[in-house]
């Protein structure tokens, strides 16, 4: 693979319940380290888009078309083995809910450790300091007490904090974060955004589902506006949101300010 590829290039991808169609068609690439956000109303297919991409999708929902190549392999044609490697190594996941990735039974650090036991020869010690680094890095200011707090025993901006570190253990290249932001107040969304801005200088590329148009244009490079589950329009950030095309995309943009 080529320096050149994008890291990830969804092709064609749909997806449907039974008859009804919820993804129809949508391509669209995630450079290395770039950040690219998936719009659109509640109900578009932001969700199950991610959702596809992790493998992870309930069992009425079926990828009835498309490709999606990571890494230079296309997703669909892995195992489940290989799939959970990736998972668990190469793409981070970032949800709402921060308890939603978190075990409420184990300590940060206990199961941040688990997670680098399954996917990296590293020894105790040396998992230990990968750990406490990256909890650092996505600024808890005690990184040894978040390892050793229950998730309950956090904040949820200090939660969302650790799912953060959580996802970026391993040294994955991607991050799906999927309304990252949405249960935090507004100082903390804002703690999150230079935190996703540190990550994509450290050639992260994160792919950001989301309805928040100003956190977008904050920190995507690229748009696709999701309706229906189509992409209807999509391209750079500035120049979408400058000049949007279509119908839906003016509508979203009027909802924002
Ligand atoms: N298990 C399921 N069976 C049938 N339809 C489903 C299922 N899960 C989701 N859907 C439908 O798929 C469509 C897309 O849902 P999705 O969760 O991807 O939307 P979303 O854009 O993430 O919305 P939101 O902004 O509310 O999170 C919706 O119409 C939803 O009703
Ligand atoms: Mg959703």
């Amino acid at each position: 693979m080529s320096n050149f590829d994008p890291l990830l290039s969804l092709e064609e991808l749909t997806v449907k319940a039974g008859k009804k169609t919820l993804v129809d068609r949508v391509s669209f690439n995630v450079p290395r380290g770039g950040i690219v956000a998936v719009a659109g109303g509640s109900g578009s297919g932001k969700t199950t888009i991610g959702l596809s991409l992790l493998r992870l999708l309930p069992c009425a929902l079926r990828i009835r078309q498309g490709r999606m190549v990571f890494e230079g392999r296309d997703l669909l044609g892995l195992s489940d083995e290989e799939m959970r490697r990736v998972r668990g190594a190469r793409i981070g996941m970032v949800f709402q809910e921060p308890l939603s990735a978190l075990d409420p039974l184990f300590t940060i650090g206990g199961q941040m450790d688990e997670v680098l036991a399954a996917h990296t020869a590293l020894s105790k010690q040396e998992r230990h300091k990968k750990i406490l680094s990256a909890l650092d890095e996505v600024g808890l200011p005690d990184p040894q007490r978040a390892y050793r707090s229950f998730p309950h025993q956090l904040s949820g901006g200090m939660r969302q904090r650790a799912s953060v570190a959580q996802a970026i253990v391993t040294g994955p290249s991607l991050i799906i974060a999927d309304e990252p932001a949405s249960s935090l107040d507004v100082t903390l969304q804002a703690k999150i955004m230079e935190l996703f801005i540190r990550l994509k200088r450290k050639n992260i590329a994160i792919l950001l589902i989301a309805h928040d148009l100003a956190m977008i244009a904050r920190l995507a490079d690229e748009i696709v506006v999701l309706c229906k589950g189509q992409a209807v329009e999509q391209g750079p950030v500035s120049k979408v949101m400058a000049d949007p095309l279509h119908e839906y995309t003016k509508a979203l943009l009027e909802a924002a300010v």
